[in-house]
């Protein structure tokens, strides 16, 4: 079926090298359009959450989604869960089996990361503009890397054999775009048990990073703010998105 894009990838740029194309859309958002996707096949300082590197050699899958003109940057937190999922819901032909989405907004494989998701933003006088950068460890070979904080994997590892990378590129998209317009149109909550039973680690005790401290928690679900509910400490807490 084709899937006629309301908002995201309605324009696509692919380019062969790029700093990182989180800064590329967040720092020339003019020359592009709302919901516009850049997509590189390399990145020489790709970012990670925390000011960390993400190591974005040929072969893995890393692009970014501009929304232009958000009102505020907490409306944008559910979205960036569900693009966790929609993550999940295009890989799950490589790992049938223990697929989840850690907090914040990982996707592991098996206690493997697999991808990791970054939101940024940037605000000119009233406007804010909010990027969010997908990278997925696709055919590039990452399990034996010895200097990453956690464990990872890429979907040729678990498979055993390479994915293409640009019809994925386009099933996300599309993947994306639905669920963007579904979120628009109030709908995210209906999301809610697949991403509950997709939660990393539900009701047992993990080390989670959290506006930039490695706190043990208890994740026990996500709410409709797209909030994680969890213990810490033996009470109960509410985390969110909050350091973008
Ligand atoms: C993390 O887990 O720390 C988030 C990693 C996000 C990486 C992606 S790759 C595409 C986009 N461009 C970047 O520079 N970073 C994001």
């Amino acid at each position: 079926m084709i899937h006629h894009r309301q908002t995201i990838g309605t324009h696509v740029y692919l380019v062969d090298e790029l700093d990182s194309t989180n800064k590329e859309l967040l720092e020339n958002a003019d020359n592009y359009e709302h919901g516009a996707v850049c997509c590189a096949k390399k990145q020489t300082a790709g970012r990670g959450r925390y000011q960390r590197n993400w190591r974005s050699q040929e072969g893995g899958l890393y692009f970014s989604v501009l929304l232009k003109n958000q009102k505020d940057i907490s409306s944008i937190y559910p979205f960036v869960l569900l693009s966790a999922l929609a993550v999940v819901r295009n890989i799950q032909s490589c790992a049938t089996q223990g697929v989840a989405i850690k907090w914040p907004n990982d996707v592991y494989i098996n206690h493997r990361k697999v991808c990791g998701i970054l939101a940024e933003s940037a605000t000119i006088g009233k406007s804010t503009n909010i990027v969010i950068g997908i990278g997925i460890n696709v055919n590039n070979s990452i399990s034996n890397a010895s200097d990453l904080r956690h464990p990872a994997v890429s979907l040729k590892e678990c498979r055993g054999e390479e994915v293409d990378l640009i019809p994925l590129l386009d099933r996300l998209i599309d993947e994306l775009d639905k669920l963007h317009t579904d979120k628009l149109e109030g709908k995210f909550s209906g999301y809610l048990p697949e991403l509950n039973r997709l939660l990393y680690a539900k009701g047992q005790e993990v080390e989670v990073s959290s506006a930039g401290e490695t706190r043990t928690i208890t994740p026990l679900s996500f709410t409709e703010e797209a909030k994680l509910l969890c213990m810490e400490n033996e009470k109960e807490t509410l985390l969110f998105l909050g350091e973008m």
